[in-house]
């Protein structure tokens, strides 16, 4: 028996108490138990059927029962969109991965801003952000009403604890929270991990065109939590990300207390290893966008508010090709990160917990020591093993922050691994 609901965007059903979920309406008249009705809509109400997202929750006290929200004063490398506290660089950029903090900091307290695009105030565009956590969020919970958050941890296995159910989330796997769904993460040790805000459409699966009905992500590993609930009278902070600003208020109970919920307004998460790598049996190799996981679509179709794209470990066998990723300008900007291993076209400098930038129209590409290598080879069939690297790609430049352009962690060198390379001899 499982503990989570698998599929994609599925109307789930789920209730920890018998009899708690109310059947054939959503909202009675005298609820089971005395539960309150709560619905959760994540798209206007009059959103297209196929975008439409929403879900009932049944709970045991209304989420509306809270004194004034006040500014928090934690936070401190945390920044929103609009990203506008430097001009935006058109440079390259690379750091070496996140510490760990030294005292005692949880996810939220945690969060560190590289940057990211758009403005929060019209939904539109991407916060990218690192956490660094060693202590689980204790009687605190955090909710986000710029954007839903796509986490991916890299080092340390945690429990995302959801109004919706429990999620346990370790490295190679990503978790999803909607936009506003309340929730903590409890950590098992030292934590740290990649978060992309998407402020725009939600994530979703992308279309697969000629490859057919299967491969990619399939839907069914996705998995969502089935109700799990707390009943404790004691006092929770709930601190709110709303409009780029950490607010915060008391309530004298667990926020976890909703008992049965029905609807596709769900966290989830994903083992990425199970994503059907798929990619050429002949020559040159597709676009990278062959590793499209997830993506959130602009008003331009087939133009990516933000795609999350992975590069898991997979069989090379074309031939006559050069198989690292090639040279590349592009009109999307491609925020990196690694999550174990090394990424083919990086020999060094790119480490697990680091992370680069390639703003829109900046040469990029394999360093010397890949390329050479990669002209070198003997093309046989070849398994890149072990490493897990993932890019945030999308539309709008990324901005990198304050913090992000002025940090030790960022490399200075980091040209120098495209310096040196011999002008092609046409004689
Ligand atoms: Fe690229």
């Amino acid at each position: 028996m499982t503990d989570y609901l698998t599929g994609f965007g599925n109307h789930f059903a789920s209730e920890a108490v018998v009899g708690a979920l109310p059947v054939g309406r959503n909202s009675p008249q005298r609820v089971p138990f005395g539960l309150y009705t709560e619905q959760l809509s994540g798209t206007a109400f009059t959103a297209p059927r196929a975008e439409n997202r929403r879900s009932w929750l049944y709970r045991l006290r209304p989420t509306a029962s809270h004194s004034p929200y006040l500014p928090y004063q934690g936070g401190p490398l945390l920044r929103s969109a609009p990203f506008d506290e430097l001009p935006p660089t058109p440079n390259r950029l690379r750091w070496d991965p996140l510490p760990l903090p030294d005292g005692a900091t949880d996810f939220v307290d945690g969060l560190t801003s590289y940057g990211g695009n758009g403005d929060v105030a019209i939904g539109v565009g991407i916060g990218i952000h690192l956490y660094a956590a060693t202590i689980s969020m204790e009687r605190r919970a955090f909710q986000n009403a710029d954007g839903e958050l796509l986490i991916v941890p890299q080092q340390g296995g945690m429990t995302i604890v959801t109004e919706l159910g429990r999620l346990d989330v370790a490295p190679l796997q990503i978790a999803l929270i909607p936009r506003g769904l309340r929730f903590r993460i409890d950590v098992l040790g030292p934590s740290r991990g990649y978060v992309c805000e998407n402020y725009g459409l939600p994530f979703r699966l992308p279309d697969l065109g000629p490859i057919g009905a299967n491969a990619l992500a399939n839907p069914r590993d996705f998995e969502t939590p089935m109700a799990s609930f707390e009943d404790k009278d004691e006092p929770w902070e709930i601190v709110q990300k709303f409009q780029g600003r950490l607010w915060t208020t008391m309530i004298d109970h667990s926020p976890f207390d909703v008992v049965a919920w029905h609807g596709n307004l769900a966290p989830c998460r994903y083992d990425l290893t199970r994503f059907n790598t798929i990619n050429t049996v002949s020559f040159d190799h597709p676009d990278p966008s062959i590793f499209t996981v997830l993506t959130s679509p602009s008003e331009h179709p087939g133009t990516a508010n933000c795609d999350f794209v992975i590069f898991p470990p997979r069989w090379m066998v074309a031939e006559d090709t050069f198989r690292p990723p090639w040279f590349h300008r592009n009109v999307m900007s491609e925020f990196m990160g690694l999550i174990e291993g090394a990424y083919d076209a990086k020999e060094g400098g790119f480490a697990p917990g680091g992370a680069s930038l390639h703003n829109q129209m900046a040469g990029h590409g394999p360093d010397q020591a890949s390329y050479d290598k990669a002209i070198a080879a003997t093309l046989q069939p070849h398994k890149i093993e072990g490493t897990m690297a993932f890019m945030f790609e999308s539309r709008w430049v990324i901005r990198p922050t304050r913090w992000a352009s002025e940090t030790p962690l960022c490399q200075l060198d980091y040209d120098d691994c495209w310096s040196g390379f011999e002008k092609a001899k046409l004689t």
